[in-house]
């Protein structure tokens, strides 16, 4: 029974829309309805600028790393990784948003500052690298997800660590489907602020 609050929280966390929110409470604009209709942070900048994107990504990073620390908060017997995972699952198929939310970039990368900061830092390090050379958020978040899983399977041998950073890459590749295509078709926007057109 706690187990499954434990989850059921974490999911929740995870499905509060804070991209729908700002773009409500602070500009009222419904912010799937502009640029890639996506609910996260990078559509964010890109519609309403620096301090309602930073606002939105803090907000979406940081509800992973409480749902994955509710386990040990709480003296619950259930991994990390796990109620981390749920939160994931909430950010992208939120209840609070009729089941359309982000693509897990920002929440999944929040789940690692809570379990593995090394692997939270050297993430974000790939991001930017990448992110500095194609000028793609997208690509440079995919990537990213390539850096933990080849990481943790060949630096770590802490199997639900793989397990989860597997699936979560994986299903953030899903998530990204339109974002590869326009990548390949060369229409996918580049971010501005790194001369992108
Ligand atoms: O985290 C989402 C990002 O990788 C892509 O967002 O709005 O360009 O589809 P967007």
């Amino acid at each position: 029974m706690e187990k499954a609050l434990i989850l059921i929280t974490a999911y929740l966390l995870g499905s509060i829309p804070f991209a729908l929110l700002v773009g409500k409470i602070g500009y009222g604009i419904d912010i799937r309805e502009h640029g890639s209709g996506n609910l996260g942070g990078t559509n964010t900048f890109r519609v309403l600028g620096v301090k309602a994107g930073m606002i939105v990504t803090c907000g979406d990073m940081l509800k992973g790393t409480l749902a994955a620390s509710l386990p040990v908060l709480f003296s619950v017997h259930i991994h990390p990784l796990l109620a981390g995972v749920c939160a994931v699952i909430g950010h992208t198929y939120p209840i609070f948003a009729k089941f359309r939310g982000g693509k897990a970039v920002a929440t999944s990368a929040g789940v690692m500052l809570f379990y593995s900061p090394f692997l939270f830092v050297s993430l974000l390090t790939v991001f930017f690298i990448v992110l500095y050379i194609s000028k793609y958020v997208s690509l440079s978040s995919m990537l990213a997800g390539v850096y933990a899983v080849i990481y943790t399977i060949f630096f770590t041998d802490d199997i639900p660590l793989m397990i989860a950073v597997s699936l979560l890459t994986a299903f953030i590749f899903y998530r990204h489907r339109a974002n590869i295509k326009r990548i390949v078709n060369k229409t996918e926007p580049k971010i501005k602020w790194l001369g992108g057109k």
